[in-house]
């Protein structure tokens, strides 16, 4: 049996879900925006490096290539941006012009970053995990400097959370950024100081004398890259960014889906990375839980009031989808939207529940493992 739910995860949830609809509300009021480039950014990126992997130049054309997924990404004032392995663009505005994003804008972060460990809040933390490192990646927070910071930032989101972005109930003390080096997004080294001497050369204009994330990689990990380090992994890109007025398409993914209906605004979802802070209802692990669900009394009891009608573990994913008022999950409020099925085609519908019937605690445990490195190093075991 569930305990119930305290009330302050629904008001947790509802209001990150208005804020989260309100602030692309608000964003595309301001489409108008004349003067927002579009198309390349700020970097210019020279194709002729020579064999140097190392080179600022080569560093950040594979940074832009695993942000973006590609060169110069084309977007028009307003929108979203291409989203490639690394998946930052999903969560950070990182180019002028691009449509909000829900969580902190990366313009500017470097100079802020100076200031963010100089905080009171940053040495706390730093001593609070002096002896045993941050849980999720084992890393102690060191940062000396402004491009240290970036690359711990990335390492160990929690490291420092930014004010109001840290998961619910935690108290700002872990991030609902994903560690980019694990599992969830699963880049190499080379990939994440790639990434960092973007940041770089974009908040410098292109001024590549600027780039330092090599050394600032070296200087925080007291360990060289060496050129066998140089290695770009090859996971497939991430899912496209939401788009609110464009939903319940034929072409899109279960994890796409999740995102443009802000499920995970409320669910947990194993291996769907945007959808690990949800609390507001169940954590869906249908494959185990839809048949108990129906077999329970409650169910049973609805079914004969003539409330619900799911017979497989199926039709009862697709119920709770579209008729939530049929059956509410005991120990949870009555808070799912309604207004799904009038949202969701019948494909998309078709493929969310087929997803959705594939997971189970099982998923939950294995996908987003990480061990921790109580060396402050990082884990070079990935494939
Ligand atoms: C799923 C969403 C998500 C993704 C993907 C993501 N981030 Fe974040 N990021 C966050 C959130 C939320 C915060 C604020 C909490 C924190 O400080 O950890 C944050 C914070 C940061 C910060 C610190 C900002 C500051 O002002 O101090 C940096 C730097 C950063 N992210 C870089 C990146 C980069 C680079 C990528 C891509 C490799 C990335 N993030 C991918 C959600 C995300
Ligand atoms: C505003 C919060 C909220 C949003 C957004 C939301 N849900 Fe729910 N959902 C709930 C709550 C609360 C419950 C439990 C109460 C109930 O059964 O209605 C629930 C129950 C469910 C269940 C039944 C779970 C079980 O263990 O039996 C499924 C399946 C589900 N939701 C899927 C989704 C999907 C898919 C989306 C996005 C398309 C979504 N939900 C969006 C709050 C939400």
């Amino acid at each position: 049996m569930k305990i119930s739910r305290p009330i302050t995860h629904l008001f947790l949830g509802v209001a990150l879900l208005l804020g989260l609809i309100l602030f692309r509300e608000f964003g595309s009021k301001r489409a108008v925006k004349k003067t927002a480039p579009s198309g390349a950014p700020p970097v210019a990126v020279s194709k002729s490096t020579g064999n140097d992997p190392f080179a600022p130049e080569q560093l950040v054309s594979v940074g832009e290539r695993v942000i973006f997924g590609g060169h110069a990404p084309k977007f028009e004032p307003n929108q979203d941006l291409p989203v490639g392995r690394g998946q930052c663009p999903a969560c950070h505005v990182i180019l002028e012009g691009q449509r909000p994003t829900r969580f902190p804008k990366l313009i500017g972060v470097l100079s802020r970053a100076g200031e963010r460990i100089q905080e009171e809040r940053y040495k706390k933390t730093a001593q609070k995990y002096a002896e045993t490192g941050e849980p999720k990646t084992g890393i102690r927070p060191h940062a000396r400097t402004a491009g240290e910071y970036l690359i711990e930032s990335i390492y160990c989101p929690s490291c420092y959370v930014v004010e109001g972005f840290g998961l619910p109930e935690t108290e700002d003390a872990v991030s609902m950024m994903p560690v980019i080096d694990r599992p969830e997004v699963g880049l190499s080294d080379y990939e994440m100081v790639a990434i960092i001497a973007y940041v770089q050369a974009a908040e410098a204009q292109g001024d590549l004398s600027k780039v330092t994330a090599r050394q600032d990689w070296e200087n925080y990990f007291g360990k060289k890259l060496t050129a066998g380090d140089a290695i770009e992994t090859k996971a497939p890109s991430a899912p496209a960014m939401p788009d609110f007025s464009k939903v319940g398409l034929a072409q899109e993914t279960p994890e796409e889906i999740i995102e443009k209906m802000a499920c995970f605004a409320c669910h947990t979802i194993p291996t769907v990375p945007i959808a690990q802070v949800g609390k507001i209802g169940p954590v869906l692990t249908l494959k185990t839980t839809a048949a108990k669900r129906i077999a329970s009394p409650e169910y049973q009891r609805a079914l004969k009031e003539g409330k619900v009608r799911a017979t497989t573990p199926k039709q009862y994913v697709v119920e709770s989808i579209v008729n939530p008022d049929g059956f509410i999950v005991p120990g949870f409020d009555n808070a799912m939207p309604k207004h799904f099925k009038e949202r969701l085609t019948f494909a998309a519908l078709d493929r969310l529940a087929d997803f959705l019937l594939t997971l189970d605690e099982e998923a939950m445990k294995n996908q987003f493992q990480s061990s921790p490195a109580d060396t402050g190093g990082v884990s070079k075991t990935r494939d």
